[in-house]
């Protein structure tokens, strides 16, 4: 099995070490978390970021909220409590955020009564079991997936789903890794995924990392590409799926959809059972982010667009059940219709 070289958190015991993705590929450093706020803020700024990982980050940082609220036992639950609204205020889309948190919640419910170094270790333990159990989803995700990769397959992705975007390994670059690593000799097209260009900035280092042979493209060139023969499938993360199958994935990868569509290719999903929300029946209830005006206006400190110009920057998009080929999770494939497949993958 491949190693990834590529490690977007790590846990010491004391310490949430995040790499800075808002400064890669030019410098590799890290932000080390000793607090809550200090992993709300890295979310929110998306020094961590891609549904998994903020999860995850999440999760840690619950574990320091408890430690700094053991210091005050009479002031515990309601320090508790305002640490947990704001790490669900850091980005609304992905459901893992909520998820890992709920998680987290949960735990700490069960220990009521304990006495507090217990409470924290066993906190602890949670997080990190959500760490390694997100690893582990992304190897299934990655032997699943790769069944549906054909050798010498042209694979497009969008944005970045992969080691960086979860504890390790990725969704959609998961599926990616696997078919390489099985000798498949794949090849893959990055769009650049403005307008952070996590695509280009992320997923095209990524991949370098691991020797994987990749191509950069700007977004719009993906339908050209497709329209020349030049992608077999498509495939990428997801930040939210409902009941119904409904995709809330990086703004795009709705249009992408429509144009595999229109080029009979195969558009597929790869996320782990963490990020279906079960309590939405369609995509339309799923909140999406909108964020500043300036990561439209500028690219990289520079001034790209008039000052002032008014500006729309969702962040996500949806894209529905009835444009996606399939649904590649840790535990199978899902395929229409996926009310039922995924009801039935997931246990419903
Ligand atoms: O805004 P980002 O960079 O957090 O968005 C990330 C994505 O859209 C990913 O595709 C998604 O979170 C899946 S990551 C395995």
């Amino acid at each position: 099995m491949g190693v990834v070289k590529v490690q977007a958190l790590e846990w010491d015991g004391e310490v949430l070490r995040l790499i800075d993705q808002t400064l890669l590929p030019l410098n590799q450093e890290y932000v080390e978390c000793r607090d809550y706020r200090c992993v709300a803020r890295a979310i929110r700024q998306m020094q961590v970021r891609g549904a998994p990982a903020i999860g995850a980050a999440a999760a840690f940082g619950m574990v320091l909220a408890v430690k700094e609220a053991a210091s005050d036992p009479p002031g515990f639950e309601s320090f508790m409590r305002d640490a947990a609204a704001e790490l669900r205020s850091t980005r609304p889309t992905a459901v893992n955020l909520f998820w890992a948190i709920g998680r987290m919640e949960e735990k700490l419910r069960h220990l009521a009564g304990e006495p507090l170094p217990v409470i924290i270790k066993q906190m602890e333990s949670e997080a990190v079991a959500i760490y390694l159990e997100d690893q582990e989803m992304n190897r299934r995700i990655g032997e699943y997936g790769a069944a549906l990769v054909p050798p010498g397959a042209r694979v497009l992705t969008h944005c970045n789903a992969g080691a960086l975007a979860t504890t390790g390994y990725g969704t959609a670059l998961g599926v990616i890794r696997a078919a390489h690593e099985q000798g498949k000799e794949i090849t893959v097209w990055a769009d650049e995924t403005r307008p952070l260009l996590q695509g280009a900035r992320l997923t095209a280092w990524e991949l370098m990392q691991d020797g994987i042979p990749v191509t950069l493209i700007a977004d719009n060139m993906a339908g050209y590409l497709m329209q020349q023969g030049k992608v077999d499938l498509i495939i990428v993360g997801a930040d939210r799926i409902t009941a119904g199958g409904d995709v809330a994935n990086k703004i795009g990868t709705y249009s992408l959809a429509v144009l595999a569509r229109a080029h009979n290719i195969p558009m597929y999903i790869a996320a782990p059972t963490s990020t279906i929300d079960f309590s939405l029946e369609d995509g339309r209830g799923i909140p999406i982010e909108e964020r500043a005006p300036e990561e439209m206006r500028q690219m990289g400190g520079h001034v790209t667009a008039p000052p002032g110009v008014p500006v729309y920057n969702p962040a996500f998009d949806v894209t529905p059940a009835e444009l996606i080929t399939a649904i590649i999770t840790d535990r199978g494939v899902a395929t229409p219709p996926y009310r039922e497949s995924i009801g039935k993958l997931a246990g419903k």
